[in-house]
């Protein structure tokens, strides 16, 4: 038997389902016993001659003055040596820890973080591991566009669109189609608080998520993106993830649970690419550590290594006290335009702009009807309007991302919308 044998009836014996699912390259998938495996082997020994990189030959960095000085009172261990491939075991364990405390007290078993570069690097590995040329991938409509650009444009998976909603009400009956539709493995995607429109169930529409989801009978390797966690503000929606929501009711024997999250969009730390893959499941079952192996050597092939400046800046924001307070101030903030656009949005009048229910997220959806060409609008509003918008074709929308507007410029920007629709269809 060789290794990846060996590795891959691990995961077989703990994630059955997504074994059933698993593509072509995530068969082949094994994190290589290359220099960063023989690395950390030798690691603690006095002579330690193994990695290419410059230290003082007792394991302390070297940087150059001029980049130390730039990255500040970061950890230099963790800004300016290589990291291990699935991140440092420090950082993932403190993610770790944040993620239960906003989990509302679930207490399925789920497996140590794995450090990606940004939730795009998560989605991408699922892609490598899940999706191969004509395997369904159910995925929302409206979506961020970038799930097409990974799941079709990159693995040639075929998207199978569930509308979330119908005449502007959020409903089960599209996701209830779109997996009737099927029966073969599948990969399906959730993401709540939910980019573009903003929107998250609360928490009856949530059961009906994990009821409809634990009964499929074919296998099914769900994605929870939870690029948005924590940005809700209202109390009738849902206030955990849906992951944990269906950690507990999902039966690995067919299906398997991941969840993307990250420093991205919950830390405000955009361009840091932190993010983390977390799994429903055991961490002490051997299909943990054969997860972990096909992730590592994703990365080892992809990034080579991931970023250590990020890492280090994460872990000591988890380490301040003050950090879920800050995180509550910018939601606050947050909380207050989403409000202030809310009520433009309620006294617009205009027959042809329809925005689509809201009640978190950094972003709201506003449906447009008689524009045949949504892209020349949104141009037509950057020229005449000074108003920029991202413009959505199906259904056919124009996205606000009220996280990039002032309080004070939110009406102003609802008033320029409705000004230069009505301008745009009277032309
Ligand atoms: C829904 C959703 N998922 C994932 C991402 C990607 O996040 P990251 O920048 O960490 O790759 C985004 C970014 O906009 C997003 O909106």
């Amino acid at each position: 038997m060789t290794a990846l044998d060996e590795l891959n009836a691990d995961f077989q014996s703990g994630l059955p389902g997504a074994w059933a699912t698993l593509s072509d390259l995530g068969r082949r998938a094994i994190f290589p016993r290359g220099i960063p495996f023989q690395s950390a082997q030798a690691k603690g020994t006095r002579y330690n001659g193994t990695i290419g990189q410059v230290t003082d030959g007792a394991g302390a960095p070297v940087p150059l003055p001029s980049i130390e000085a730039a990255l500040g009172g970061l950890d230099p261990r963790m800004s300016h040596l290589y990291s291990p491939p699935s991140g440092h075991l420090s950082l993932r364990q403190a993610w770790a820890h944040r993620q239960r405390s906003l989990s509302g007290g679930c207490e399925a078993l789920t497996t140590t973080p794995f450090f990606l570069m940004g939730l795009s690097q998560g989605l991408s590995f699922l892609a490598d591991l899940f999706v191969e040329p004509g395997r369904p991938v159910v995925v929302p409509r409206p979506r961020w566009g970038n799930y097409d650009q990974i799941f079709s444009f990159r693995r040639g998976g075929r998207l199978v669109s569930y509308d979330v909603f119908v005449e502007q009400r959020w409903s089960i009956d599209p996701l209830d189609r779109a997996l009737s539709s099927l029966e073969e493995p599948s990969v399906v995607l959730l993401n709540y608080p939910h980019n573009p429109t903003g929107y998250t169930p609360d928490p009856a529409q949530a059961r009906q998520i994990v009821e409809r989801l634990s009964a499929h009978p074919h296998p099914l390797v769900i994605i929870v993106d939870d690029a948005y966690a924590g940005m809700i503000y209202e109390p009738s929606a849902l206030q955990r993830s849906l992951f944990w929501e269906l950690a507990p009711a999902i039966e690995p024997s067919r299906h398997a649970l991941f969840k993307l999250d990250g420093a991205t969009k919950e830390l405000l730390f955009f361009p840091g690419r932190v993010g983390f893959l977390t799994a429903a499941l055991d961490p002490e079952h051997p299909a943990a550590a054969a997860l972990e192996s096909k992730l590592a050597g994703l990365a080892r092939s992809s990034v080579g290594s991931p970023t250590g400046p990020g890492q280090a800046a994460v872990l000591h924001a988890l380490q301040q006290p003050t950090l879920e307070d800050e995180v509550a101030a910018a939601h606050a903030m947050l909380s207050e335009r989403y409000q202030v656009l809310r009520q433009a949005l309620e006294a617009l009048d205009n027959p042809a702009l329809h925005p689509y229910p809201f009640n978190g997220g950094v972003f709201a959806l506003i449906g447009v009807d008689g524009v045949e060409d949504l892209d020349a609008l949104r141009q037509y509003l950057i020229a005449d309007h000074d108003l920029g918008l991202v413009a959505s074709a199906s259904p056919p929308a124009l996205r606000i991302a009220f996280c990039s507007v002032s309080v004070e410029d939110i009406p102003e920007l609802v008033r320029r919308l409705d000004r230069g629709v009505a301008a745009w269809l009277g032309r």
